[in-house]
């Protein structure tokens, strides 16, 4: 995770939040190659949920919601961790994630000194919303974005023509105040969730919870990542959510272990009932197809972190492999190994020189490139550093424009894993990427 950490940083994929003060804890910044590539994640999950399904309607909810919303979902009373700290050297620990027997003997995990009692702790943010600092005027960051979802699935039902079976997406940002937020950007206090909401006939949903987690893990398949790091870990009674019938999280093996990366759920009518409850409002679907039978759907839900997705990529894709064996640091490059569709840069343009007029032709083909693919435009440095920045960027392919270029028109292309160059007329350099991208196959 370090090495991830530290080229996330060189490369300008993720910085730590408020750095110059030292950091802010829980947060961090996408820098040029990190905004890319997070949406590329987030675009190819929107296509996959949006596109790729007639009956699934996007939305973008406010972060901000009627506080009622909050109490109707449950998460004022329920949306808690355990908590512990020591008295001594004051560390906050959650008492699920300290060893048993330090939490039964009331000792604390790094200084041996004496933990106070157990207390729940509230997830949610909190603040004030307008002049007041009162109850009256309580407001919170949404610590999911589902709920945006509920509030409006009927106002997407009457725009839509929506008919159940059908699902709502969303990408939006969520928080939590979470107390241990170390290994990176896996868990953050502000995170984007990817979240979609299936509506469902009730009695139907257990198929349909079948249904959506093959979906998702045919999904993960598609990106072109090892699947030998996934696999599902079905929630136990004590791990389910207030709100969850049935749970299956889909875990990647990250550098510190299986964690989760993505939740199925199976919600069952809980969030729409009591939204009817707390608003007063009918939250019934009425089956027009079906003698107007009325119910209130059971929900499926599958819920990726986009930033859990972020971090998944990058360690998916990390690799350092030998190139050479002359005894130096040049013997190894460090790679990024992305399917190009996820790549923050497709390809590279280098002009082997500056001069002779290779530089004015490597920039006539990046403007050609450069309304299809994300291109980057680099003739500093010999061509063979360039090459291992451009690795280390996990740009899948590289045009060098050099002297032949001039004769015959031709550029060579150079694949990042294989390390291979062929020459390609410049006129066909757009459709050959085409069409590598749409062949590529993950080898390493
Ligand atoms: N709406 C259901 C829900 O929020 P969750 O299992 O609490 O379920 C879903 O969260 C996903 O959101 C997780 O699988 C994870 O990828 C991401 N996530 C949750 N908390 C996070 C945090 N503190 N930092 C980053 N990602 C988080």
């Amino acid at each position: 995770m370090e090495k991830i950490t530290s080229l996330a940083k060189r490369r300008g994929f993720v910085f730590q939040s408020s750095e110059i003060y030292g950091g802010q804890n829980g947060a961090w910044d996408y820098g040029p190659l990190g905004i890319e590539l997070k949406n590329r994640i987030a675009g190819m999950w929107w296509k996959e949920m949006t596109r790729l399904h007639d009956n699934i309607a996007g939305l973008d909810a406010a972060i901000l919601m009627h506080p009622r919303t909050w109490e109707a979902s449950g998460h004022v009373e329920n949306f808690t961790d355990p908590l512990v700290d020591c008295k001594k050297c004051k560390s906050r620990f959650r008492a699920d994630m300290i060893p048993e027997e330090n939490l039964s003997a009331k000792k604390c995990p790094d200084c041996g000194g004496e933990l106070t009692d157990t207390r729940k702790f509230n997830l949610m943010f909190k603040s004030h919303i307008g002049p007041a600092e009162d109850t009256a005027n309580t407001i919170y960051l949404r610590p999911e974005t589902a709920q945006g979802i509920y509030v409006n699935y009927k106002n997407i039902i009457q725009s839509n023509r929506m008919k159940i079976p059908f699902g709502i997406a969303q990408i939006g940002k969520a928080f939590r105040n979470e107390i241990v937020t170390k290994n990176f950007i896996f868990r953050t206090c502000e995170f984007e969730q990817m979240e979609m909401q299936y509506f469902v006939k009730p009695g139907t949903d257990e198929e349909w919870f079948d249904k959506w987690r093959r979906q998702r893990w045919a999904y993960y398949e598609k990106l072109g990542v090892k699947m030998d790091h996934f696999r599902w870990h079905q929630h136990g009674a004590d791990e389910l959510a207030h709100y969850a019938k049935d749970a299956y999280d889909i875990q990647y093996l990250f550098p510190m272990g299986w964690r989760e990366l993505e939740g199925v759920h199976n919600r069952t009518n809980y969030d729409l009932n009591r939204h009817s409850e707390f608003s007063g409002k009918d939250m019934q679907y009425i089956d027009q197809d079906n003698n107007n039978e009325r119910y209130i759907p059971f929900i499926i839900e599958t819920s990726a972190g986009l930033n859990r997705n972020v971090l998944m990529i990058l360690c998916d894709a990390y690799d350092e492999e030998q190139v050479a064996e002359k005894g130096n640091d040049d013997d190894w490059r460090t790679v990024l190994r992305f399917h190009p569709d996820l790549a923050p840069v497709t390809a590279a343009i280098l002009p082997l020189m500056k001069k002779d007029g290779l530089a004015e032709m490597a920039q006539n083909i990046r403007k050609e490139l450069q309304d299809d693919y994300a291109v980057d435009y680099d003739q500093a440095g010999a061509i063979g550093r360039r090459y291992r920045r451009q690795d280390e960027a996990g740009t899948p392919f590289c045009i060098t424009v050099d002297y032949q270029s001039k004769e015959d028109g031709t550029v060579t292309l150079r694949f990042r894993d294989s390390m291979e160059q062929v020459r390609v007329p410049r006129a066909e350099l757009a459709a050959r990427l085409r069409q590598e991208i749409k062949a590529y196959k993950r080898v390493k």
